[in-house]
């Protein structure tokens, strides 16, 4: 689970990470109200979204005083970043920057360690500075020990930090290591981590991301749990039982199994390759899925505007092929005039023949059958482009 930076900032003060004060609020005039509360020369205001770039997206302004607040805030309210709609802003003191740092502890999953990464060159483009100059991004492994003084220092000569400048950064790292380690989270990422013209270590961004896996731990993390923002369609899935996840394109696709869905969408991302399309969602339906699963599943992809072809791909095994195909004929029934997106579809395992022969009856002019997985791939990857 992502926090917002504002949460982030919660978890970050209550392990004494230093940060500076901040409000969050939903109107520019509270903004304002809350730039006078903060009685501070320079605020920043800063859009709450979960999704990173939001300085370049304009979703970070500077403000020197209550009427710029609210002003910024008007500005940023409302403003959809990566597909994030901005409904709740930080106005946060400004701190007097004297240098702008980066630093990050995550889940190496593939090496089964920790790893912190830093650099004396932070701000807004890590991930370009990642690619162009590796060398001044310090990558080290950290054991389950974690963190101590010591390895913090490691990190930060790795990161060219001279003698004289570790010394203060030093319990900073420390104290992040406790945010990851006991909050139990997989990201810890501060950029910019600063220092200010008195020398003081600040972090003035913080993003953070909990392990699912470990939240029986912590029920105090309840409340992180996010409704509002969650993607409509992702959240309708869910309610009726679905594994769901919403991705870009637009060929929606269905088949049952994580495995079978996940090369489906190989497959369809390599046909679509040609037409510039790509898969809209993830829906696997499950072992031995009724009519109405796939109905509902239909329901979903077809109600997503993005979706401009459905492939069906459905491997037989406890799922039978004739229970599939009526869930798709109920589904064409209930949508009625207002389905009206092509379906591809390619039946094949237990009771193919009855699954077959039920489109076929059916014979809806939207729908078409296909043999293989790479045929109907293409096929649907070939409609969406003519729809586009
Ligand atoms: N409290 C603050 N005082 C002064 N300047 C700030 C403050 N917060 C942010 N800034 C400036 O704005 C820049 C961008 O802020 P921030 O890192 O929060 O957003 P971002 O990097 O664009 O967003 P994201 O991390 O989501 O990509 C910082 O690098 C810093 O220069
Ligand atoms: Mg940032």
């Amino acid at each position: 689970m992502d926090l917002y930076e504002y949460q982030a900032r919660e978890l970050f003060a209550a392990h004494e990470v230093p940060v500076l004060p901040g409000i969050v609020v939903e109107t520019a005039a509270q903004a304002r109200q809350a730039a006078e509360q903060l009685a501070a020369p320079l605020v920043v205001v800063k859009a709450q979204v979960k999704t990173g770039g939001r300085g370049k997206a304009g979703g970070v302004k500077l403000a020197r005083s209550p009427q710029e607040a609210e002003e910024a805030a008007a500005a940023i309210l409302g403003l959809n970043i990566k597909g994030h709609q901005v409904r709740k802003v930080m106005v946060a003191a400004g701190a007097d920057i004297d240098a702008e740092f980066y630093f990050s502890i995550l889940l190496d999953r593939s090496n089964r360690q920790h790893l912190a990464m830093c650099s004396r060159e932070g701000g807004m483009e890590i991930e370009l500075l990642a690619k162009e100059r590796p060398e001044a991004l310090a990558k080290v492994a950290v054991n389950a020990d974690g963190i101590d003084e010591q390895v913090a220092a490691h990190i930060l000569a790795e990161a060219g930090f001279s003698q004289d400048e570790v010394a203060p950064i030093v319990p900073v790292l420390v104290k992040l290591w406790q945010v990851y380690s006991e909050e139990d989270a997989k990201l810890v990422e501060v950029n910019p981590l600063v220092r200010d013209q008195e020398g003081s270590i600040i972090a003035l961004d913080g993003k953070v991301s909990l392990d699912d896996n470990a939240r029986f731990r912590h029920s105090e993390h309840q409340s992180y749990v996010d409704t509002q923002s969650q993607d409509p369609l992702e959240a309708k899935a869910k309610e009726k039982g679905l594994n769901y996840v919403h991705l870009e394109g637009e060929v929606g696709v269905i088949g049952n199994g994580a495995g079978l869905v996940m090369s489906t969408l190989d497959v369809v991302a390599y046909a679509g390759e040609k037409y510039g399309v790509k898969p809209a969602n993830f829906l696997d339906i499950g072992g031995g899925a009724s009519s109405q699963v796939m109905a509902n599943g239909l329901e979903i992809i077809l109600g997503d505007p993005q979706v401009r072809s459905v492939f069906v791909n459905v491997f037989g095994g406890i799922t039978a092929c004739d229970q599939v195909a009526e869930g798709i004929v109920e589904a064409l029934n209930i949508l009625g005039e207002n389905a009206t997106k092509p379906l591809v579809v390619r039946l094949d395992g237990n009771n193919v023949e009855e699954g077959r022969q039920i489109l076929a009856e059916a014979s809806h002019p939207l729908v078409t059958m296909v043999e293989t997985m790479d045929g109907g791939a293409a096929k649907a990857a070939e409609l969406a482009a003519e729809r586009k």
